[in-house]
């Protein structure tokens, strides 16, 4: 977590605001393995990371809300008696979302100035907007004494994204950024929201994460679509959720499902037993077999899932191709952002070099390489 973005911020909101702000820092997540499990009520094993939002909050003397994004030096002025989804409104959705989801459980806020700036990346996988949406809701909890629970706090952030942003996200992002914890992964069950938290030491190995630097405009719809598909398949089955299915429930309504629905609804079922062999792999110390996991789960996005993208299956391979990774896959929702790898560290910087190079002979642009610190979750800074 960088100091100085902190104190940039908070100097930003003196200057604005003339008051002393509370500031609250809300981290990105990576995840080790299990994607678009979440949704189907399964289990994903993801951690907070030491990229963050930094937010500083303070009440207003007039009765507008200022907000105030200091990355990008744009202003929003709303009332809290007008808060509604905005058509391309980018962040400002997820504050007004967050705004509207707590006045929807009718809980009372008055009126509030914002600024914020973050360092993690944008269009990553790395849930800056999770991030974010966790600074407003625990700032303004605390600014207005709402007294909301942690896991009241992230479905309020989750159904500003559902609402106000049009993503039909899982519980994930929003469960890592609040809950996460230093050097420690979450194996989170969907269902009961609740985990068991696993201090990774991988020893001589590393993670790093590989940034392919695509954004796909399609993302959201793309998204939507998969979760669709696992409801109408779970449906089919008269299941809840996938989270209840096996591969031979499957197989009976196979004939009910067109071979990529099919596929679809297999990869979700395998990803969630992915999730719970990794954690068997960790406690038995054997990386090779973690490894050999996060290899498989990218087949799986990519093949069955259909959410990967050219670029991330090129860094992918590369990466198997190299003796001193253990593990890589795609990580997020697709289609774009990071590749998560597992790395020895001796040969990390031969294998940031020798990927940097072959991935801009390949595609004509660059990747980027972050090394991340499993940190903790969304927490004020006191000063
Ligand atoms: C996005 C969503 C999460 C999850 C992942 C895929 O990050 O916000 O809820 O579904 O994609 O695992």
């Amino acid at each position: 977590m960088s100091k100085s973005l902190i104190n940039n911020v908070e100097a930003e909101f003196k200057e604005r605001f003339g008051s002393k702000p509370l500031v609250v820092v809300s981290p990105g997540r990576i995840n080790l393995i299990g994607e678009h499990t979440d949704y189907n009520e399964g289990f994903v094993f993801p951690a907070a990371i030491d990229k963050c939002i930094v937010a500083a909050i303070g009440k207003s003397k007039t009765q507008q809300c200022m907000a105030y994004a200091l990355d990008m030096s744009e202003n929003y002025a709303f009332n809290l008696d007008e808060v509604r989804a905005i058509p391309n409104g980018n962040w400002k959705n997820y504050i007004v979302g967050v705004v509207g989801e707590l006045q929807k459980k009718g809980l009372e806020i008055g009126p509030f100035n914002l600024v914020f700036a973050g360092d993690i990346p944008k269009g990553a996988g790395l849930s800056s907007s999770a991030a974010l949406e966790n600074s407003v809701v625990f700032g303004l909890n605390e600014l207005f004494g709402l007294k909301l629970s942690k896991h009241e706090m992230i479905s309020i952030s989750q159904k500003a994204e559902h609402n106000y942003v049009g993503v039909r996200c899982g519980i994930m992002d929003q469960y890592a950024s609040m809950f996460g914890q230093e050097d420690t992964a979450l194996l989170l069950d969907c269902r009961t929201q609740e985990s068991v938290s696993y201090q990774l030491d991988f020893k001589e190995y590393g993670i790093l994460l590989i940034n392919s630097n695509v954004t796909h405009n399609l993302v959201d719809a793309e998204y939507n679509d998969r979760r669709l598909v696992c409801e109408k398949i779970a449906s089919l089955l008269n299941v809840d959720y996938l989270r209840d299915a096996d591969e031979a429930l499957l197989k009976q309504i196979e004939h009910k499902l067109t071979p990529e629905e099919y596929q679809k609804g297999l990869y979700v079922i395998q990803e969630n037993s992915r999730v719970l062999k990794a954690c068997k792999a960790i406690e038995n110390h054997d990386l090779k077999t973690l490894g050999k996991l996060l290899f498989e789960a990218h087949h799986g996005a990519r093949f069955q899932f259909k959410i990967s993208c050219p670029e991330l299956d090129f860094l992918v391979e590369e990466a198997q191709s190299h003796p001193q990774v253990i593990g890589a896959r795609m990580m997020g929702g697709g289609f774009g952002g990071c590749t998560i790898n597992i790395v020895h560290h001796d040969t990390m910087q031969d294998f940031i070099a020798s990927i940097s190079d072959n991935y801009y002979k390949k595609f004509g642009k660059h990747c980027s390489v972050y090394k991340v610190k499993l940190s903790q979750g969304t927490h004020l800074i006191q000063n």
